[in-house]
């Protein structure tokens, strides 16, 4: 049966580790959305976020922080810091020298942190930009960052089935930008982002999928983060909302105008820590 707005949803509470974009800039272009002769709004940036950090926060989620580092602007992408599944820590490596620095220092915090299982990775990945958990699988992209080996490595030592999905549209570099977990085995995605191949078996794996337009897409609508309930969504993402509430979920629209500036927005934000 397909789900509608009266279908039952409940959220579980989360727990998220973010990164203030103190030091956050576009000095560099390693995707097609990044133009260093843009200004960016560094303070605007870090109020929008700490907007989205007390969202969650208000709704019962914690919110875990690791410091910036100052040269590291992307480290505001957290999502890209790691991959947690049942504890165990899925260290990042990450394809350009620019953000490089940044794979240790997620990992320093995870060993900080009390994580006694952490894996410091031998192929490029770019974590949670590209490995995506449902219930019973690992959805993980290729094609722009995270090698085809990384998901090898990540299936053996996260022990989840990988569902190995070929990105085709630069714009969408990472899986989660072209594609989120709602609940459970539930998704959405951009038809268009994927190979001929990687849509059957999105098609013959997730039926009732929801699937976004280009336009949706392109506000970045599909790099959302859900609750079970609660879906934050970049604002301007409109139809997706819609969507999202005839099924039954809870639309949370989100504005983060300065680090869409890198390419990212809601989940590029959010690393979720699956303890
Ligand atoms: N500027 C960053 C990059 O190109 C943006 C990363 C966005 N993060 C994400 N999870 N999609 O690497």
């Amino acid at each position: 049966m397909n789900p509608t707005a009266a279908t039952p949803r409940t959220f579980r509470p989360r727990r998220y580790l973010m990164c203030r974009p103190e030091y956050f800039e576009v000095s560099y272009a390693i995707n097609p959305w990044m133009d260093p002769d843009k200004p960016v709004d560094t303070d605007l940036a870090v109020l929008q976020w700490e907007r989205l950090a007390a969202r969650y926060r208000a709704l019962g989620h914690t919110v875990e922080l690791i410091d910036p580092i100052p040269g590291l602007p992307d480290m505001v992408y957290a999502a890209n810091g790691a991959t947690v599944v049942g504890g165990r820590v899925l260290g990042a490596r990450f394809r350009n020298a620019e953000r490089a620095a940044e794979g240790p220092a997620y990992l320093r915090w995870f060993r900080e942190h009390g994580y006694a299982e952490t894996l410091d990775p031998e192929h490029v990945n770019e974590g949670e930009g590209d490995f995506l958990t449902t219930a019973s699988w690992l959805l993980a992209g290729r094609g722009f960052r995270s090698s085809a080996a990384s998901h090898r490595e990540a299936e053996a030592f996260l022990g989840r089935p990988v569902l190995s999905l070929d990105l085709v549209d630069p714009r969408y570099y990472h899986l989660d930008t072209a594609l989120a977990v709602l609940d459970g085995d539930e998704i959405m995605y951009n038809p268009a982002a994927f190979a001929p191949h990687s849509l059957d078996l999105l098609r013959r794996h997730f039926p009732g999928a929801l699937l976004a337009t280009p336009a949706e897409a392109e506000v970045f609508g599909l790099n959302a983060v859900s609750d079970g309930l609660h879906v934050f969504l970049p604002e301007a993402a409109h139809t997706l909302a819609g969507q999202l509430a005839a099924r039954g979920f809870r639309p949370e629209p989100v504005d983060l105008s300065e680090l869409l500036k890198g390419g990212g927005s809601v989940k590029c934000c959010t690393l979720e820590l699956r303890d």
